[in-house]
């Protein structure tokens, strides 16, 4: 077992996410609560290596679990990609007596948080990026939000498509997951859901499928497409030119990372930060935190980014089925 730890750093680190700032509050409250110290980092690890330190106390995380974004900022470090930035950030922690650091953001986070661990600092990981994409996790913190943001979005332009009768392409987050893409294209009832996961680039069959559902007497036809495919501006002139049917192409982009968390975010962000400060008091080092089953488990960090993860097959099917006509 570790030594006992009497202070604990958080930080956000890579893309921000709707309930970043709930996971903050409870790592913070759960900390104190439990007789620690807490140190806010700001910036990320870029921000580590600046000595962007910041004592946490109660009133800190005060009025902040309604509010999108991260108050201790995030940001990607080019530096602390290299072995002596790491040894840097370490040697930094325990210059300010920073025994664990606790890590809220996606799977390049967590490599940075292993890098830390490497040189001995401990290190829990909690998973927070709209793309649902970590893969240890049934859930990241900012999920629902996203799904709720973009599938909002998604119904008005539904309706102006449907005035002019148009085909629209909505391009949604995920450099390189649809999970974002399939939930709204489930739930919106588009026509077409594209996933760089699967998508092989066969424009035709997009066509073939404009053109059935116009003549089925469609009025609208919608396009869900995921970033990781991209395209959408080219794709809506090739589609127009091909079809005869005129299509706009929208690209929801960053007002999917904003806003104020659903119910669903701030209550998994809070379990998840409690049970963050709940592993490091256990004496377990170098943790993800991880919702599998409607529990909140904790994996071996190492074990946790080997893991595989795919959108599930139920998820695919469905999707195939409700677009087919
Ligand atoms: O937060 C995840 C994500 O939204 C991806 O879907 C997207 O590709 C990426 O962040 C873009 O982030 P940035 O432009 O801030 O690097």
């Amino acid at each position: 077992m570790a030594n006992p730890i009497k202070t604990i750093g958080v930080l956000t680190s890579g893309g921000d996410a709707p309930g970043m700032n709930a996971a903050i509050r409870a790592v913070v409250r759960s900390a104190l609560a439990y007789g620690y110290r807490v140190v806010g980092i700001k910036r990320g690890y870029a921000g580590l290596l600046k000595e962007e330190i910041v004592e946490m106390k109660s009133t800190s995380v005060s009025d902040i679990i309604q509010r999108g974004g991260t108050i201790l900022y995030t940001a990607r470090s080019m530096e602390f990609m290299t072995e002596e930035g790491q040894q840097e950030g370490a040697g930094i922690c325990k210059k300010h007596g920073i025994d664990a650091v606790v890590v809220i953001g996606g799977d390049g986070s967590f490599r940075g948080a292993m890098a830390l661990a490497k040189h001995g600092i401990n290190t829990v990981g909690i998973p927070g990026t709209i793309d649902l994409d970590i893969t240890c996790t049934d859930y990241t913190i900012g999920f629902d939000t996203a799904i709720n943001t973009a599938m909002e979005a998604i119904d008005k332009i539904r309706d102006t498509s449907s005035s002019h009768e148009r085909c629209s392409i909505v391009e949604v987050m995920g450099r390189s997951a649809g999970y974002i893409a399939i939930t709204c294209g489930i739930a919106t009832g588009a026509e077409n859901i594209l996933l760089p996961e699967v998508y092989d680039g066969d424009e035709q069959a997009l066509v073939n499928r404009v053109i059935a559902s116009r003549k089925a007497g469609k009025a609208h036809h919608l396009v869900i497409n995921a970033e990781g495919v991209g395209h959408s501006s080219s794709m809506a002139k090739r589609i127009e030119a091909a079809t005869g049917v005129e299509t706009r192409a929208t690209i929801l982009g960053y007002l999917q990372r904003g806003g104020s968390p659903t119910c669903r975010d701030r209550f998994m962000a809070t379990l998840m930060g409690v049970k963050a400060v709940d592993v490091l008091k256990a004496g377990k080092e170098n943790r993800v935190i991880a919702s599998k089953h409607d529990e909140i488990v904790d994996f071996d960090m190492a074990e946790a980014l080997a893991i595989q993860k795919s959108i599930p097959d139920e998820w695919q099917r469905t999707a195939e089925l409700m677009t087919r006509h």
